[in-house]
């Protein structure tokens, strides 16, 4: 069974060609003119998984040259996949790291002045922290929580004019192909099971949301754009390991459908359905496309 955690790492190939340009390049740009020569960019990040988006940030010399990035998640398993994997992610971005508990320390020389990046790594909820960030990052998290709620929280993780990213904030849509004729009603039953079955709280529509939910609490909106999931098979092969993505997510919308009585979704339907996709995972047909939205927003 693919965990939590494979499938967070596993996503990053994808997200690395569906994250929405024009937003992730003002981002970069808004970070870069909040640094100074006396102090480092302050950037927290809640919810940062396996810390796909800092080692992202790293890769891609997106950071400004002096950060501290303070990464809040609420699952501990997470938050160790994260500091695990990370000092030999940032050593693959050319950096020299030094690991203590939860701090790592990172450092890069250039031709011009050296980066450094100091990264904390906590574990606890995010929306219970104060802070006062020059940018909150939250990549897939927007849609997992009551939205309203959630932005005042992050106004009291915020500088003055501090900065909120929020890419892959899901809105709406998830298709497969081939169709098969049970797709419409299992779309639907997905989604709606995001807005009223699950206990945790988001929705299926929290992208767009966003779009207004952002004003009403106080914050400009900066750039806004798609950012589509889309994983298809070269000659029967899937790209990195998207393949697991495949697999989680058609076992998490199999476990969101087995919540509804069978008046309202027959199991045969769903079984048939559901093994179906497995089949054409297994021989390298099955395509997915997911429709995220990427936000950047300054508090105003
Ligand atoms: C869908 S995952 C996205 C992970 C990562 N940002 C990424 O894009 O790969 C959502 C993450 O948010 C974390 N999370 C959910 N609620 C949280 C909270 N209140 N405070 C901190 N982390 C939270 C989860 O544990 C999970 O790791």
């Amino acid at each position: 069974m693919t965990t939590l955690q494979t499938f967070l790492t596993a996503k990053r190939s994808l997200e690395d060609r569906a994250l929405n340009r024009v937003v992730w390049h003002r981002f970069v740009e808004e970070l870069s003119g909040r640094a100074s020569s006396e102090e480092p960019v302050r950037i927290l990040e809640i919810g940062l998984g396996t810390g796909s988006m800092i080692a992202r940030l790293a890769e891609w010399e997106a950071l400004p040259l002096q950060v501290t990035y303070r990464a809040i998640d609420i699952d501990p398993e997470t938050l160790a996949v994260a500091r695990r994997k990370l000092p030999e992610r940032l050593q693959t971005a050319g950096y020299t790291v030094e690991t203590t508990d939860n701090v790592i320390r990172a450092h890069k020389e250039s031709t011009g002045p050296d980066r450094t990046l100091e990264i904390t790594l906590e574990t606890g909820d995010a929306f219970e922290t104060t802070d006062h960030a020059d940018a909150v990052i939250a990549s897939a998290v927007l849609d997992l929580v009551e939205l309203s709620e959630a932005l005042e929280a992050i106004t009291q993780l915020c500088a003055d004019d501090g900065l909120l990213y929020a890419p892959f904030t899901f809105n709406g849509h998830t298709s497969f192909r081939p169709s098969e004729p049970a797709d419409p009603t299992i779309e639907r039953l997905y989604h709606r099971h995001m807005d009223e079955i699950r206990e945790q709280p988001g929705g299926s529509r929290a992208g767009q949301q966003l779009l207004t939910a952002l004003p009403a609490a106080g914050y400009r909106i900066l750039e806004a754009g798609g950012a589509d999931w889309v994983v298809h098979p070269t000659d029967g092969v899937y790209p990195a390991d998207e393949a697991v993505v495949l697999e989680f997510l058609c076992s998490t919308i199999d476990s969101a459908l087995a919540e509804y009585p069978p008046t309202t979704l027959d199991p045969e339907t769903r079984t048939r359905w559901i093994n179906k996709r497995r089949e054409q995972l297994e021989s390298g047909e099955l395509t997915l496309v997911a429709h995220h939205m990427d936000v950047l927003a300054e508090l105003s």
